[in-house]
């Protein structure tokens, strides 16, 4: 069976851009592979660094992996990146085979400077521990957003390159799986939903106040009266990901005929999104609530995580002669 492996980052509520992006996508691989689902503490340090913020944050995501279906009694482990420190040692010897302008031009280090935040060196480095985060577990499918893309790129050069100098199978060479019809989920002003620009719909507001935030969804100034336009209006981009097809055809008609406010469809948006997420919202709850049974899981996961890269260490230290 293949190995499908991703990971989340702690540094934040996750919001519906991550649950449709990455969250989902890699859930739906649990039947047919056997799937590694981890915690990027380790990559989150390089822009959370307040320790309650960050163990709190990786509890919410293991939460919302289990809220969401992950089996761990079946294929899945679940764990936090930190539990493995040979990840760390994976990255380096990496590192010793990645060369330093490739960093430079990095997704992660482009987000920083935009940002207009400090770059610190973990941050270049960041695309180097991601590849070690796949390698080290022989990982066949990575199911990412978009905007991941090019690190699993760098992921599956740096293993090409690894086998070609220290001898072939010494890693596995990764493929890449962006999900394709989601692509980027828009946030409430229209841009990329991002933690970055504030304009997210977290995944577990309570539904009043997941009500409140699709109300503040920016529109365009039109009036009830005026027919309004379907393909660009923010609303519509998000209902498209929740509603069924007849609801959606349905909304689409009545922007084009006019006579209906762009309250209607929020409010239509924010019961498409509410239906989807009552029950699980629900068993997370109860999961955050106690947190021991997603400590046990997250310890469980660490066991056999621990194992597969125990495998590649091994063989890598071999090849490498550091063994
Ligand atoms: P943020 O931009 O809010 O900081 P992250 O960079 O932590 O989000 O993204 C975590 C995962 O969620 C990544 O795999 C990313 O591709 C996916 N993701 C984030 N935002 C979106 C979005 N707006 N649409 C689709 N996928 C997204
Ligand atoms: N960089 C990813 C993100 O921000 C998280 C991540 C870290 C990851 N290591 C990974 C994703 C390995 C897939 C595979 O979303």
């Amino acid at each position: 069976m293949q190995r499908a492996l991703t990971g989340v980052q702690p540094s934040g509520q996750i919001h519906l851009g991550n649950y449709l992006g990455a969250i989902q996508p890699a859930l739906n691989l649990q039947k047919q592979h056997d799937t590694f689902y981890f915690i990027a503490d380790y990559h989150a340090l390089t822009s959370v660094q307040d320790p309650t913020l960050l163990r709190q944050s990786g509890i919410e995501i293991a939460a919302t992996f289990l809220a969401l279906g992950l089996d761990v009694e079946g294929s899945a482990t679940l764990f936090k990146q930190s539990s493995v420190p040979e990840v760390c040692e994976l990255a380096w010897i990496l590192a010793c085979c990645t060369s330093a302008g490739t960093l430079d031009k990095g997704h992660a280090v482009k987000a920083a400077r935009d940002g207009g935040r400090e770059i610190n060196a973990g941050t270049v480095f960041y695309p180097v521990l991601m590849s070690a985060d796949i390698l080290l577990y022989g990982s066949n499918i990575v199911p990412v957003g978009r905007d991941q893309q090019q690190h699993v790129e760098i992921a599956r050069d740096l293993a090409t390159r690894v086998n070609h100098r220290f001898g072939e199978g010494t890693l596995v060479v990764p493929t890449v799986q962006v999900q394709k019809e989601v692509g980027l989920v828009s946030g409430t002003d229209g841009r990329k939903m991002s933690k970055s620009y504030g304009n997210t719909l977290p995944l577990w507001l309570p539904a009043k106040k997941l009500r409140k935030q699709v109300m503040r969804i920016v529109t365009d100034s039109r009036t009830v009266e005026e027919p309004k336009d379907p393909d660009t209006c923010n609303v519509m981009k998000l209902y498209k990901l929740f509603g069924s097809t007849e609801q959606i055809a349905d909304l689409r008609g009545q922007y084009i005929a006019g006579g209906m406010g762009y309250g209607v469809a929020k409010q239509a948006l924010y019961e498409a999104i509410d239906e989807r997420l009552e029950a699980p919202r629900a068993r997370y709850e109860e999961l955050i609530s106690l947190p021991v049974r997603v400590e046990e899981v997250l310890q469980a996961g660490a066991e056999r995580a621990r194992q597969a890269a125990k495998v590649t260490m091994t063989r890598v230290r071999e090849a490498t002669g550091l063994g």
